[in-house]
């Protein structure tokens, strides 16, 4: 399928989304998050991509949050239906058995950051900003900022930034536990396609099964959340992967995972 707003490329294991709108810092208007929850369902579709990293066009921004010249002129009706549109884009993203890695480029604020807390694994360029300033605009996060982001760092840290609106460093970001790693910017994809191949080449039934119970676990009490993982543990043992990853442990070769 053909995007105006997003560039989708496949290498083999991985699906890269890279949102393109370079002139206006990657801004998240309706079309693009239309055409991203599509490129999603179209990944899914293909068996053999396991990992998708998703970026933004340029050297300056991964997502300056949602398009404020498309939000200016919203009625709440509106502003309402957008807001589904942004959650419903990154709950594909969360229950995905697709594997997300976010490679933040540049500034991420407002939908960008919240894009980001959406994925599963984030690493941060040195020079990447991160926050939620919507409070600047006399409006808050519409697209999961005030959930996730307590979920993430902690309610009191949550709330000091979505008050303030201030921007974070990259390193202040990856010391509060809001992005895994901070890698110098020339270096960034280079080492986030590093990791995604080191993740499609796991078994892609346990990939799909760790994410889904750390995300459904997450938010369910611990004896509910422990009793799903030994429903998953048990099913595994009805795997290929399973048989394969032990009997190549004992027979001291690498594992040759077929994702079932
Ligand atoms: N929406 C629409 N256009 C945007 C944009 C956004 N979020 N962010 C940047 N742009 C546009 C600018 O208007 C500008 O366009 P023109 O060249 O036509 O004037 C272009 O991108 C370049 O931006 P700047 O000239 O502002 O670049 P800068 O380097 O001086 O500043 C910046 C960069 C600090 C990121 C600044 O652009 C900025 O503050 N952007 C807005 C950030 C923001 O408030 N994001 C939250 C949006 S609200 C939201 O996301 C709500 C939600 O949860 C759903």
């Amino acid at each position: 399928m053909e995007y105006k707003n997003i560039m989708v490329e496949k290498k083999d294991k991985i699906g890269v989304i890279k949102i393109n709108r370079p002139k206006v810092l990657n801004a998240l208007n309706i079309e693009t998050i239309k055409e991203i929850t599509q490129s999603i369902g179209d990944l899914e579709q293909d068996q053999k991509i396991k990992v998708t990293i998703l970026t933004g066009e340029g050297d300056k921004a991964f997502i300056a949050g949602a398009d404020i010249s498309t939000m200016v002129k919203m009625t709440a009706i509106e502003a309402k239906e957008f807001s589904e549109l942004g959650h419903n884009m990154l709950n594909k993203i969360q229950n995905s058995r697709l594997i997300f890695i976010a490679a933040v480029n540049g500034y991420a604020l407002g939908g960008g950051c919240e894009t980001f807390m959406a994925c599963d694994i984030v690493y941060a360029g040195k020079n990447a900003k991160i926050g939620q300033p919507e409070i600047n605009l006399g409006i808050h996060p519409g697209f999961g900022g005030t959930q996730r982001l307590p979920r993430l760092i902690g309610r009191m840290k949550a709330i000091e930034l979505l008050l303030t609106g201030r921007n974070l460093s990259a390193d202040e970001a990856e010391r509060i536990g809001l992005v895994n790693k901070v890698i110098e910017d020339e270096k960034l994809m280079e080492e986030v396609e590093k990791l995604a191949n080191q993740i499609a080449s796991k078994s892609s039934v346990q990939t799909s099964f760790i994410k889904e119970l750390v995300n459904k676990g997450i938010d369910i009490d611990l004896n509910k959340a422990n009793a799903l993982e030994i429903s998953y543990f048990s099913s595994s043992f009805s795997t290929y992967d399973q048989k394969e990853g032990m009997k190549a442990f004992l027979e001291k070769r690498k594992p040759i995972f077929k994702g079932k």
